[in-house]
């Protein structure tokens, strides 16, 4: 019998699903409902030391349906981080702890770059018991006007630094959640890793225009008549989440054995998870598919992912992360396999032996003349 259960960088989960920061882990009251329906681990939304600075607007969500089934495929928000202010979380995380105490709550937390206000809010967020920190190194919107989230993230010796600061202080594991806005995120989990952190969490949103109203032709969401590029995110995404996840994945297998991964962007299900488990997430994180679908959809998840491992008999998560790695080449190899393949199927078809386990009884003088020179 399989299991889910699964140990990363030290953090016990019941299972590799983990709300990813945003909506769905904005307050105590969500966060209890994560827990009591199943997650593995919930990340709440950003929070900041100040969070009198951050001022969302309204509508800040563009959806992209499909033409016929009208099926909710992208989603853009131009949302900043948490709004409620710092201690009013410090606060809910403690009572969170006396009321869950097996619940795994890791922190999502960002600042400007200070290493006072770094050290701060990682020594005061500690406190309270939660199991890890997420640094946000990611958020592509609004925040970097105040360079933050996705600005420093794009810049690795900044990154580099703040992540030091950051596990300086930390006595709990410590993830880098990465912009999926660079050229080579390969190079940022590097920047995270060699920074300290134990592990690197990627994709957060992908900066996009969701589109223009042939009507008005104001760009999409529009507020007062005036946009900004947002995060895109849901199943559209998640090709590029998976290319990614395993360029991260090759780095942590090449040059930081043992560092964690946490794989996130559009997983609305147990095989999508089961994707990015074997292209080397440890953890698998699910934002946009709750807001879609709701708590409960957990369960499916679980069972879709247990089923997928009974198939294939493996008994643990640990057995199968990053197993189709193995499988990436350079193109110039495929070509060469290619070649050799189709050089095999000609010999056959002339009815030439190309591996000695082909030789036939019944067709064996046939077999010989097919190698024979005259
Ligand atoms: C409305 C919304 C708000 C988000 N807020 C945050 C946030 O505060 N901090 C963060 O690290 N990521 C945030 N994200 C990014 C998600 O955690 C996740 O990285 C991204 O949406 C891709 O995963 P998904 O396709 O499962 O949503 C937000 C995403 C959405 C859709």
């Amino acid at each position: 019998m399989p299991t889910l259960q699964t140990t990363v960088d030290g953090i016990k989960m019941s299972n590799p699903f983990v709300i990813g920061s945003g909506p769905p882990g904005t307050n105590g009251n969500v966060i209890g409902k994560a827990i009591e329906d199943g997650w593995g681990a919930v990340i709440i939304k950003t929070i900041s030391l100040d969070a009198s600075k951050v001022v969302n607007v309204a509508p800040r969500y563009a959806r992209l349906r499909t033409e016929k089934s009208r099926e909710i495929i992208g989603w853009q928000n131009i949302e900043l981080i948490s709004d409620r202010p710092f201690q009013v979380w410090v606060d809910e995380l403690n009572r969170l702890k006396d009321k869950y105490p097996d619940g795994v709550v890791i922190a999502s937390v960002m600042e400007e770059y200070h290493k006072d206000k770094w050290v701060e809010i990682i020594e005061r967020v500690q406190a309270t018991g939660v199991a890890g920190f997420e640094l946000n190194f990611s958020c592509p919107h609004g925040l970097p006007e105040r360079k933050m989230g996705a600005a420093m993230g794009q810049d690795n010796a900044i990154m580099h630094e703040v992540c030091g600061w950051a596990t300086g202080v930390a006595k709990i594991p410590v993830w880098a959640k990465l912009t999926p806005n660079v050229t080579s995120i390969a190079s940022s989990a590097d920047a995270a890793l060699s920074g300290g952190c134990h592990g690197v969490a990627a994709i957060n949103t992908i900066l996009c225009v969701m589109g223009v109203d042939l009507e008005t032709l104001r760009p999409e969401p529009t507020v007062e008549g005036y946009t900004v590029p947002g995060g895109y995110s849901c199943t559209a995404v998640r090709p590029i989440a998976l290319r990614m996840v395993k360029e991260c994945a090759e780095l942590i297998r090449d040059k930081f054995p043992g560092r964690s991964l946490s794989a996130i962007g559009g997983i609305e299900s147990g095989k999508d998870a089961a994707q990015f488990i074997l292209l080397g997430g440890d953890t698998v994180q699910v934002c946009t598919g709750v807001m879609k679908m709701g708590y409960g959809c957990v369960k499916g998840m679980k069972d879709e992912l247990l089923n997928f491992m009974t198939k294939h008999k493996f008994e643990t998560i640990e057995q199968f992360k990053g197993y189709s790695l193995q499988y990436f080449t350079t193109h110039a190899d495929l070509v060469r396999r290619q070649a050799e393949s189709k050089a095999a199927a000609t010999a056959r078809a002339s009815g030439a032996v190309v591996k000695d386990g082909e030789w036939q009884s019944e067709a064996f003088v046939k077999q010989s003349d097919a190698l024979a020179r005259n």
